[in-house]
């Protein structure tokens, strides 16, 4: 679309129509919609009366159209329908090609036809282009989702490759991330492609695969590699507002502010607002809060013999610490971990349409909720975090509310998951590796390089996800502009390049510069939080119930691949 509004602003024109529409398609030669056109023996110049090549993936945008005129947006509409009739999940240049046959009272819509591109050949030539493995890629760079998802540029493809899950099953030797095995145990499959092809592009989307953990390193701290380098090109906000787009998705604008998506300049002045609150002096005052809650969480369940470590401890503790250091009332807790479950879930790479649904609905919950709460906060210096971020709207450069809003939405739902993970998959690495308990049973302290063990041996973050703006190199390969990267940081953690003997968990281990906090500008923002809370609640299971082990062998994952961690982890503690 974005291409579209270049094309009629190199016309002069002011609104992008359906000839437009039809040049940027055409133009892209990867697109479905041009193999459509090629199956079905269109030549794109011969409908026009001129050349395509002009279509603006790499020309100047001269002042893009503002608005797409009443006709390219019947047409839209059209090709949305045609992906609903399909049963399609994703709108894309082929069903726009394939409206465009249908629209035979346009005048390229009957020259279409007169060429033999119809209705009927349209939907064969999408069939064949299906059967065939999508040969070519089905969105481009200027591509814009019609119905709206969040995180869908980055989210389809990787979808595209799970749908596909059976084929490359095949193609793979059960080599795949679909492969349910997977969540598991991502362990064998992250060797394998180590091993064999670190950097993988996968068959079937522009999606790369990072294994090495200098490669990984690479994405993350190389600043061509971009969490949102299509900024600029976005829609203008008329053309947003006809299609719809981010009325009706607020989730929308959330990937615009949000500090986890974001690149500099932006990033740099958000991420600094939200720093100032996780200095070492402010997180130290945090101590003896989580200390407390540990221990009332343990006291609970002392007396039972057994206890679920997950929903009875690395559950609560996290929400509660993170819920209270912004500010928000204890009697909302259980309502916040709810909420925050829900966006957590569909932050996953995998996320279903249901979870990105539900994380719709409860996002608009949250605001509500999160406006209230800030009309009653007391502001001030002394304030929780929250306050004192509310300070900033006042500040040059300093935050709207809504980026108040989706950065304390952020911190809240990145904030826990990932602390329950790590002391659900550190309990739960020590206690079946049971020597590696029993030393930190005699010696508590070796806490925090045990922490930076389990960190590394069972990553709670096991991907990320970057862009290139322009064609770069990583690892020998080069990486077209636009292509999805995804960084395995769980591999990486178990490089042997690396660290010795990666799968073994070694309490003790020296020089453990793993990534499971990231690197780079996006560090983890939270993970000298993270740290103390993980050795806090691990130290102190250790110190009180050396003789604990696991009461049940079968474990539940769950199923999402970005964030590790099993579902329950129920012990006994004598
Ligand atoms: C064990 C627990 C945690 C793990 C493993 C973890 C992991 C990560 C990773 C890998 C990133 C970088 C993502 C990227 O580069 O694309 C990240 C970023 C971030 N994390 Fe954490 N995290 C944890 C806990 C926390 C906590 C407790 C908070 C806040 C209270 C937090 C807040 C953030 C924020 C705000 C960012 C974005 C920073 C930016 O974009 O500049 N995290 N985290």
């Amino acid at each position: 679309m974005v291409a579209a509004l270049d094309e009629a602003g190199r016309q002069g024109r002011d609104a992008a129509g359906v000839e437009d529409l039809f040049v940027a398609i055409a133009a892209d030669r990867e697109s479905a919609g041009s193999y459509v056109l090629e199956q079905c023996g269109v030549e794109a110049s011969r409908i026009l009366g001129r050349d395509t090549n002009g279509n603006g993936h790499a020309g100047p945008p001269s002042p893009r159209a503002r608005i797409l005129d009443e006709s390219s947006l019947r047409v839209l509409r059209l090709a949305d329908a045609e992906a609903t009739r399909l049963k399609h999940e994703h709108v894309g240049t082929e069903h726009v090609i394939a409206a465009l046959s249908i629209a035979s009272d346009l005048e390229i819509g009957r020259k279409l036809n007169d060429t033999g591109l119809t209705p009927k050949s349209a939907e064969d030539a999408i069939q064949r282009w299906s059967a065939e493995g999508m040969p070519r890629r089905r969105d481009g760079i200027g591509w814009m989702p019609i119905r709206p998802k969040w995180l869908a540029r980055i989210l389809r493809p990787v979808r595209k490759v799970l749908r596909f899950g059976p084929l490359l099953w095949s193609l793979y030797a059960r080599k795949s991330l679909g492969n349910p095995g997977f969540v598991k145990n991502p362990y064998s499959l992250y060797q394998w492609l180590r091993e064999r092809e670190p950097v993988r592009r996968d068959p079937l989307a522009p999606v790369w695969i990072l294994t090495r953990y200098d490669d990984v390193m690479e994405m993350l701290k190389n600043p061509k590699f971009l969490k949102d380098p299509f900024g600029p090109q976005r829609l203008p906000k008329l053309v947003r507002e006809q299609l719809e787009v981010g009325l009706e998705d607020r989730r929308v604008e959330a990937e615009v502010v949000s500090m986890l998506f974001l690149d500099p300049p932006r990033h740099t002045q958000v991420r600094s607002v939200f720093a100032r609150a996780f200095t070492p002096a402010s997180l130290g005052q945090l101590r003896p809060r989580i200390e407390k809650v540990t221990r009332d969480c343990l006291d609970k369940v002392a007396g039972n013999g057994g206890m679920d470590l997950i929903a009875d401890l690395a559950y609560p503790l996290p929400v509660i610490v993170i819920a209270e250091m912004l500010g928000f009332p204890a009697e909302d807790y259980p309502r916040i971990k709810v909420w925050s479950d829900v966006l957590a879930a569909s932050l996953s790479l995998n996320a279903t349409g249901e979870q990105q649904a539900a994380a719709s609905l409860v996002w608009g919950e949250m605001h509500e909720y999160f406006d209230q709460v800030v009309l009653k906060m007391n502001r001030g210096k002394d304030g929780p975090l929250l306050a004192r971020i509310l300070e900033s709207e006042d500040e040059p450069g300093g935050l709207c509310r809504e980026e108040v809003f989706t950065n304390s939405v952020l911190l809240l739902s990145a904030g826990h998951e990932t602390t329950t993970n790590l002391i659900g998959n550190g309990i739960l690495a020590l206690l079946r590796n049971r020597d590696q308990w029993e030393l930190l049973c005699r010696e508590p302290e070796l806490i925090e390089s045990a922490v930076e063990e389990l960190l590394r041996y069972d990553s709670p973050v096991q991907w990320t996800s970057r862009l290139p703006a322009e064609p770069t190199e990583i690892g020998g390969k080069t990486i077209p502009a636009g292509e999805i990267i995804l960084g395995a940081v769980g591999a990486a953690n178990r490089d042997p390049e690396k660290f010795p003997d990666p799968d073994r968990l070694d309490i003790r281990r020296k020089e453990n510069r793993h990534l499971a906090f990231g690197i780079g500008i996006h560090y983890c923002l939270g993970a000298a939080l993270a740290r103390m809370e993980a050795q806090i609640a691990i130290g102190e299971l250790a110190r009180r119930f050396p003789k604990m082990r696991m009461s049940s062998k079968r474990l539940r994952w769950m199923k999402g691949l970005t964030f590790r961690g099993v579902r329950e982890l129920p012990v006994k503690l004598r």
